[in-house]
């Protein structure tokens, strides 16, 4: 998917599954805006499968899906439909 213009985006998001669930992939979000914003970005944006529960963790966040796109070969390969890609405007 293309990505908007002049846009911060995050390619990968991860923590230790031993950690989860105790606000750090939050805190990490919110570390990758205030970076976002000192370079003067006007969005933020990241992509994710369609049945990934993170998409809560991002709207909570402030993150909106733009776009969805599904993909049959994709699906073959990975047992899932397709990915969405995820905004937040940061203005
Ligand atoms: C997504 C991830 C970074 C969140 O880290 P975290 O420290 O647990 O995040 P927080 O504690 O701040 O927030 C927890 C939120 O993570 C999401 N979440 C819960 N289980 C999850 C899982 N198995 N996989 C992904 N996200 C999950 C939920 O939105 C949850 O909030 P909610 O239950 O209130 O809706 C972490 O679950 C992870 O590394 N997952 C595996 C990799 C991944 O899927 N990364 C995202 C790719 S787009």
């Amino acid at each position: 998917m293309d990505h908007p213009d002049n846009t911060y985006h995050l390619s990968e998001l991860h923590v230790d599954a031993a950690l989860r669930g105790r606000g750090i992939g939050g805190a990490l979000l919110g570390h990758a805006e205030g970076e976002a914003r000192r370079q003067g970005r006007a969005t933020m944006s990241l992509t994710t499968t369609t049945v990934n529960p993170a998409r809560r963790l991002y709207e909570r966040n402030g993150f909106r899906v733009v776009e969805t796109r599904t993909d049959r070969d994709y699906e073959r390969y990975t047992g899932i439909e397709g990915r969405h890609l995820m905004v937040k405007e940061l203005a």
